[in-house]
């Protein structure tokens, strides 16, 4: 018996949602084959596409690591599990590149053992994956991952996801310039401690955005995605952050900012014909400033 499973990037965050709010796209995103074989134990056989970059010891590689604590959980540690796993994104690029590789591994051993656990059920799974990857276990790039869409993670102890509404067609034009940011360094930089002041404009912005998702009200979407707690000092590490806001806005963006803990960015779009235009703007000055870069333009679903 052998599966084949996609599970998508996804951005983190959405501007004002640090920890809490994530979205997952419909490209790009990573694949793991998976079978099931005579030989106890999880081997992972090959990666391809991360230049080498992946621990290939299956207990520290997120993708064998997790699947052999689901193992564990249905109470089948004997079984014989084979990997392969293809990066189909940037490692270490703030589109979730750790999560979609653990959620489709996940999602694999999950439906090679009969769907024993929902998809719902998998998401503590994944997140002891990016604890493994980054050192934090949070859910904002695995629960989108897992449960598709927008995803509000209302609490973490105890876990309460909500999928949230969201305007059809909407896109994200993203951008990420060849600068490496490990999460964990990202995660590192930020202050731990808010003013009472800030937490009151923070909160306020993701009540508008999730409150511009129910009512499809681009504008409010717009004006809630501002964040003064993480960007400010994370928009550091990310080359002329300022202007590619100023061309993702002036070329028809409904927000724009961070996807996750960067370098990549992301713009909200009405459409994929708008983010096509953003991401053109965006890579056309990367590359004026000698910058590499990639581009997706992607839906969000
Ligand atoms: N919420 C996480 C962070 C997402 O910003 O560190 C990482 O992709």
């Amino acid at each position: 018996k052998s599966v084949k499973v996609f599970a998508p990037a996804t951005v983190a965050n959405v501007v004002c949602g640090f920890d809490v709010l994530g979205f997952a796209v419909n490209e790009p995103g990573d694949e793991v084959i998976m079978r099931l074989t005579d030989k106890p134990g999880v081997s992972l056989l090959k990666i391809t596409g991360d230049e080498g970059r992946l621990p290939l010891n299956p207990d520290k590689n997120t993708v064998s690591a997790i699947a052999k604590q689901y193992l564990e959980h249905i109470g089948r540690p004997d079984a014989g599990i084979e990997i392969e796993l293809h990066k189909k994104m940037p490692i270490g690029s703030g589109l979730g590149s750790s999560s979609a590789s653990t959620v489709a591994g996940l999602f694999a051993i999950n439906t090679l053992f009969d769907n024993q656990l929902t998809n719902r059920e998998l998401v503590p799974f994944a997140m002891k994956g990016e604890e493994l990857a980054c050192g934090y276990g949070h859910a904002d790039n695995v629960a989108p991952a897992l449960l598709g869409g927008f995803v509000l993670i209302r609490s973490y102890s105890p876990l309460d996801i909500i999928s949230l509404p969201f305007p059809q067609d909407l896109h994200a034009a993203i951008v990420y310039p060849e600068v490496d940011v490990p999460t964990k360094d990202a995660r590192q930089m930020i202050r731990s401690k808010v003013y009472l002041k800030d937490a009151v404009t923070q909160w306020g912005n993701v009540a508008g955005l999730v409150s511009g998702l129910f009512m499809n009200d681009y504008d409010l979407i717009g004006r809630s995605m501002t964040d003064i707690l993480v960007e400010p000092t994370r928009s550091i590490l990310i080359p002329d952050f300022e202007i590619l806001r100023a061309l993702a806005m002036e070329s028809g963006a409904i927000g724009f900012g961070i996807s996750g803990s960067g370098p990549s960015v992301f713009a909200l779009t009405k459409d994929a014909e708008t983010a096509n235009r953003i991401t053109q703007k965006l890579q056309h000055h990367l590359k004026n400033i000698a910058i590499n870069s990639l581009a997706f333009v992607s839906e969000v679903n």
